[in-house]
């Protein structure tokens, strides 16, 4: 696929094209057939001190690029999942996790509080933990009480160890068959990151490299992402990733919901926002009949109030490969956006500060995550 794009200022291409992504972001990447097999392996290797039979409901606790992973998990087995699998980005746990749920505590960094205090909840519910983490608090408070861990490499920035704290959620969901044996899935996934990476990657030229001339195509807008479905998770990773590293406002949503509400306000839209918006469509060809359709008429109801319109449909066999093409996707675009933009992608300066901000006086400044 081309985006028509025209070869901008800055190049995307060439060995100096990249030396603003100063954490390696993009090198990441490229990583991600090895990332994807040493979280598979660490994951295996974990002692569970309990019979999977156990297991009655699952909660998986995070926030930011910890959570969207399980959200990216239970999107791709939505419809085969045997048991209820809830992500929870809160403070407080919901009442109904017992001492037969299976709660995973997702935090790369193992600092983040909301994740610290659902963690000493969960163990006063006598609930069956398992933390992925590389460390941090949640790393040693967990491995002290003797809850099992799964390691993750330190050092990346959370959301580029996506595929790091992503397998262990599946690896662990197969261990309980709380899915159909995943082995075929996970198999395809991995190939689907290795043909991902070298469709898309840096070394691939501009002229040639569909994620280089997306990117292109984002110069100066705001994206609005819409999802559904299989999709709809994706939708929020895509936007998180715009966010995060190409510093921009982005917003997402996701059919058949914004039918019943967001479509009346394209009606209104303000002049200049209208000519920044660039309205993205991640499609799946499995989607239901009436979601393809309403794809369709909402772009039709919605398109002369926004300045572009990009649809894109996810490739592969599997739920899991269809979503991990696209996820690769996603990360590339937004990569070389903030590259386009002039910005290194790989830190966060404003969570950075907010977080130290609430360190100095809550939950951060304590050892003891349920002080
Ligand atoms: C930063 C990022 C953030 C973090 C979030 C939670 O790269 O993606 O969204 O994921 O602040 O931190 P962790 O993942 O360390 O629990």
């Amino acid at each position: 696929m081309t985006y028509g794009s025209l070869p901008g200022v800055i190049p995307l291409d060439g060995p100096d094209a990249f030396a603003r992504d100063g954490l390696g972001l993009i090198a990441g990447v490229g990583d991600s057939v090895a990332a994807f097999d040493e979280a598979r392996a660490a994951a295996e290797a974990v002692e569970l001190p309990w019979p999977a039979e156990a297991v009655t409901d699952v909660a998986i606790c995070g926030m930011g690029g910890s959570a969207i992973a399980a959200d990216l998990v239970t999107g791709a087995y939505r419809e085969v999942l045997l048991k209820p699998v809830t992500t929870v980005r809160d403070y407080h746990l919901p009442g109904w996790i017992s001492d037969s749920t299976l709660v995973i505590l997702s935090s790369y960094s193992g600092g983040t509080e909301e994740t610290l205090t659902a963690a000493s909840q969960a163990l006063e519910r006598n609930a069956l933990c398992v933390a992925v983490t590389s460390g941090g608090k949640l790393g040693s408070f967990y491995a002290a009480e003797g809850v099992p861990v799964v390691p993750v490499v330190p050092g990346l920035q959370p959301r580029a160890a996506l595929l790091r704290m992503m397998v262990p959620l599946l690896v662990m969901l197969d261990r309980h068959a709380l899915t159909p044996p995943l082995t075929s899935d996970l198999e395809e996934a991995r190939a689907t990151l290795a043909a991902a990476v070298a469709a898309w990657g840096p070394d691939v030229p501009e002229a040639e490299n569909p994620a280089k001339q997306l990117a292109r195509t984002f110069e100066g807008r705001v994206p609005l992402i819409w999802g559904a479905e299989l999709t709809a998770p994706l939708a929020v990773r895509w936007k998180g990733q715009f966010n995060e590293n190409a510093k921009i406002p982005a917003y997402a949503s996701a059919l058949p919901e914004l039918d019943h509400n967001e479509i009346v306000g394209f009606a209104g839209m303000p002049e200049q926002l209208a000519a920044m918006a660039h309205l993205v469509l991640l499609r799946d060809p499995r989607q239901h009949r009436q979601v393809q359709r309403r794809f369709d008429l909402t772009r039709e109801l919605v398109e002369s109030h926004v300045a572009d319109v990009t649809s894109i449909s996810s490739e592969g066999q599997g739920a899991l490969a269809r979503m991990l093409d696209l996820v690769v996707l996603g990360d590339y675009v937004s990569l070389y956006l903030a590259l386009l933009r002039g910005v290194d992608p790989g830190p966060v300066e404003m969570i950075e500060r907010l977080k130290e901000r609430l360190a100095q006086t809550g939950y951060g400044r304590s050892a003891d995550p349920s002080a």
